[in-house]
């Protein structure tokens, strides 16, 4: 039969101490004899009271629990992140993780940061979905790992990223030399730094191949939806501005754009080119099936596993970690 999980007032009870010499044990927080440690650890062994502070008073200093930031979970891109992490960290290392979507709210990750602090998690793994990371709001020293979205000074956190600027310079220079030659580049107006990294690339290969910069092609949008890019690109062809390539920074906004070219009755690849970015399921199965820039999802996953639980075992917070994982071009029908 299963123990009954007990309180930590019928611990004292069975151990025949306070419910504050209890709490000095499990806290190590001294002021008690060695035989009443043993005694209320040996009744907290034998009783099936599970806290985070028991772990602690084991000496382990450690809860076995990490916290992972989401900006949105619905996502396929963070989704498919967090479920790496997840499986690494419950299946190979037995720990909790509390995975926390904060849809990009910076209130809500606040509430988050707070609420996985007090829970004494031991590391936390965060993607923020504001425009720069709030995790200095945490109050502990605990490692952190931020993955994709670099925040704007490092505060000596590790960093997971992929080659965002290489990914933009890879796509925009793919769409010149198939021979466009007026490039849309369809991003969000959010400064987060993958959004800046990847425009830098699409600046940098407009620069290298002597073409001009234009104004009336950089669209920055509210969000990085299907419906703002569908939205954009309709604009676009209502104000009969010419355009031949289209580059947008994931691939929904890509999949945005060419439902607005196919309702207007474009020909994809022939009149328009368009390239994506993050390679999710919709750039596979979409019609034609979109060109786009592979982020490896399951190496950046694991990679921010591994860094963290190095960092908590190593009983490291501060650090100068920051991996940038390639990227790679995935050939499809929109180019
Ligand atoms: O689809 C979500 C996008 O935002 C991805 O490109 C990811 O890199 C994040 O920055």
């Amino acid at each position: 039969m299963d123990k009954k999980n007990l309180s930590i007032k019928e611990i004292a009870e069975i151990s025949g101490v306070s419910v504050a010499t209890v709490s000095r044990v499990i806290n190590q927080n001294g002021r008690f004899s060695k035989e009443t440690e043993k005694k209320v650890l040996e009744v907290i062994k034998s009783n099936n009271y599970k806290t985070n502070l028991v772990a602690k008073s084991l000496r382990m200093q450690q809860t076995n629990t990490i916290g992972v930031i989401v900006p949105d979970i619905k996502n396929e891109f963070f989704a498919s992140i967090v479920s790496e992490i997840e499986e690494y960290f419950f299946e190979e290392e037995n720990y909790t993780v509390f995975i926390c979507n904060s849809n990009g709210e910076k209130g809500k990750e606040l509430d988050y940061l707070a609420s996985l602090d007090s829970k004494g998690v031991d590391g936390l793994i965060y993607i923020s979905g504001y425009d720069d990371t709030l995790h200095t709001s945490v109050r502990r020293n605990i490692p952190v790992v931020c993955i994709d979205r670099k925040p704007k000074e490092n505060k000596e956190i590790a960093i997971i990223e992929s080659d965002n600027l290489e990914g933009g310079y890879q796509a925009t220079s793919l769409l010149i030399e198939k021979g466009c030659e007026n490039i849309v580049v369809l991003k969000s107006e959010k400064e987060t730094s993958t959004n800046i990294d990847r425009f830098e690339g699409y600046r940098k290969a407009i620069e290298e191949y002597n073409m001009s910069l234009n104004e009336e092609l950089i669209i920055n949008l509210k969000k990085t939806h299907f419906d703002y890019a569908k939205d954009a690109i309709n604009k676009l062809l209502e104000k009969n501005i010419k355009f031949d390539g289209i580059f947008a920074v994931n691939d929904w906004l890509a999949l945005g754009a060419l439902y607005s070219l196919k309702d207007n009755n474009f020909k994809i690849s022939e009149d328009v080119k368009i390239v994506g970015f993050d390679n999710v399921s919709i750039s596979k199965y979409s019609y034609p099936n979109i060109t786009t820039i592979n982020q490896n999802k399951k190496l950046m996953g694991r990679t921010a596993a591994k860094t963290l639980l190095d960092l908590i075992n190593n009983k490291q917070t501060k650090n100068n970690i920051h991996i940038k994982l390639p990227i790679n071009k995935i050939y499809r029908g929109t180019t």
